[in-house]
């Protein structure tokens, strides 16, 4: 078997990670369960580029049970939990190739580890896996049938690659599900960011001004979870609808060059490039401390930042302190890379349960359905994404509402007014 990881011995200790999560994962377990039965990947070979932690080793146990055959690389070179590579190569059979901070270049070769698999499917998180093959790997093209995204960014990157008409296989847009970025994005992007932050830093949130770039899904999960920590929270935007939004949900909206002045702790989760950038640095208060939770490390310009520093020291882990010239010190988090999976455990698995019920589902539409998608990127299908609420309702002991006859008769016609 083929691997990369950092310690094997770590792996008892992974294996009881990934089956607490499990405990809360019932939508992938009922998944696994029907796999175990049908087969549906069997024989189809998948290589997975996904943030390695206890609820990633779930999926890779549906797929698994599907009959897919899989080889894993991370997503990020910080969000390897170094437990759960373990146990998955040992317990688990799943080849992975990933190490708790990887410098670029091995994250890049394991990339290109996880490719040599020679896929019929890809699973990408960011699309890092996705732009290798299309740039470095086109040999393997052949042989793909189709693919899956999880994340906003990687979702942004396919649609532009598709606009070009570079995209060579379809993908499914799992991100655009509704059971993902309504939950994950909000809800468990919201809680596991100030859990990054609290973990890196011990900082009372309570009392604080909490500073958030963005107020997409991400960012309005981060907003309303700030908030109701005690913080005074202020949003910047460039859309103006999402800054009417803000505005009307109670947070205060200004422009980043104003914020800088008031903010004691920053987080960027816009997908954009240098939303922080040394102008902003330079007024901030002595003791800033800025974290990033958008899914790339570009959001704040820490090249930028070094130029206008004169020292920058190791505090605690995850924190780095810059003095700048002026004396002042500004403290950056997990070198800017998504905080809620450097310093914290990502999201919770009650969230990833459905994001990933989404990938499992996708790959297996994918596998029965690649032949009538065109190289594009597609939208789940919308009974795929009810029924993934439907089981997470239930398991939750919850049941809703059907329509009557009479109502589904009203909803669908027009002829009754007052
Ligand atoms: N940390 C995680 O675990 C995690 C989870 C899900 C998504 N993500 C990532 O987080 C990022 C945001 O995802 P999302 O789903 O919220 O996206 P989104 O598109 O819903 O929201 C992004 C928001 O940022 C705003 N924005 C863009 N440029 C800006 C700028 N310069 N200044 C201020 N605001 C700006 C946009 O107008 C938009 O409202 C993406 O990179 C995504 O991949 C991370």
């Amino acid at each position: 078997m083929n691997y990369d990881i950092k310690d094997i011995k770590l792996a008892a200790k992974g294996k009881a990670r990934i089956e607490w999560a499990e405990n809360y994962m019932p939508v992938l377990r009922s998944i696994r369960t029907r796999f175990e039965k049908d087969k549906p990947l069997k024989g189809v070979k998948v290589s997975a580029c996904l943030h390695v932690t206890s609820e990633t080793a779930n999926l890779m146990r549906t797929l698994k049970a599907g009959g897919a055959d899989i080889r894993l690389c991370a997503s990020n070179p910080l969000s390897t939990q170094d437990e759960i590579a373990a146990s998955l190569v040992k317990d688990y059979g799943i080849q992975t190739f990933s190490i708790k901070g990887e410098d670029n270049a091995t994250y890049y070769r394991h990339i290109n580890q996880a490719l040599d698999h020679r896929p019929n499917i890809t699973m990408d998180d960011g699309a890092d896996l996705v732009s290798t093959l299309h740039t470095k790997r086109q040999d393997l093209l052949k042989g793909i049938i189709g693919g899956t995204e999880e994340t906003t960014t990687g979702v942004v990157r396919l649609k532009s690659m598709e606009a070009s008409g570079t995209l060579a296989y379809p993908i499914i847009a799992v991100n655009d599900s509704q059971t993902k970025y309504m939950f994950d994005n909000r809800y468990g992007t919201g809680q596991s960011t100030i859990d990054g932050v609290i973990r890196a830093t011990n900082y009372l949130i309570a009392g604080s001004t909490f500073v958030i770039a963005g107020y997409g899904w991400c960012g309005r999960g981060l907003a309303m979870r700030a908030r109701g920590m005690g913080a005074n929270v202020i949003l910047t935007e460039i859309d103006a609808v999402k800054a009417l939004e803000a505005v009307m949900d109670g947070f205060r909206v200004m422009p980043m060059a104003q914020a800088a002045k008031l903010g004691d702790i920053f987080v960027t989760v816009t997908g954009n490039l240098n939303v922080i950038r040394p102008e902003h640095f330079r007024s901030m208060k002595d003791g800033a401390v800025v974290a990033n939770s958008g899914h790339f490390n570009v959001e704040i310009d820490i090249d930028g930042l070094k130029k206008i520093a004169k020292s920058v020291r190791a505090t605690r882990e995850f924190v780095e302190e810059y003095t700048l010239k002026s004396g002042r010190k500004v403290y950056i988090l997990g070198q800017g890379r998504l905080i809620n999976l450097a310093a914290a455990e990502g999201h919770p698995a009650m969230v990833m349960d459905m994001s990933f019920a989404n990938q499992a589902l996708g790959a297996e539409y994918m596998t029965s359905h690649h032949r009538s998608l065109g190289k594009k990127v597609h939208a789940i299908p919308a009974e795929i994404d009810r029924r993934i609420a439907q089981i997470k309702l239930g398991s939750m002991g919850i049941r809703v509402d059907a329509l009557t006859p009479e109502q589904r008769k009203y909803m669908t016609s027009w002829e009754m007014g007052t």
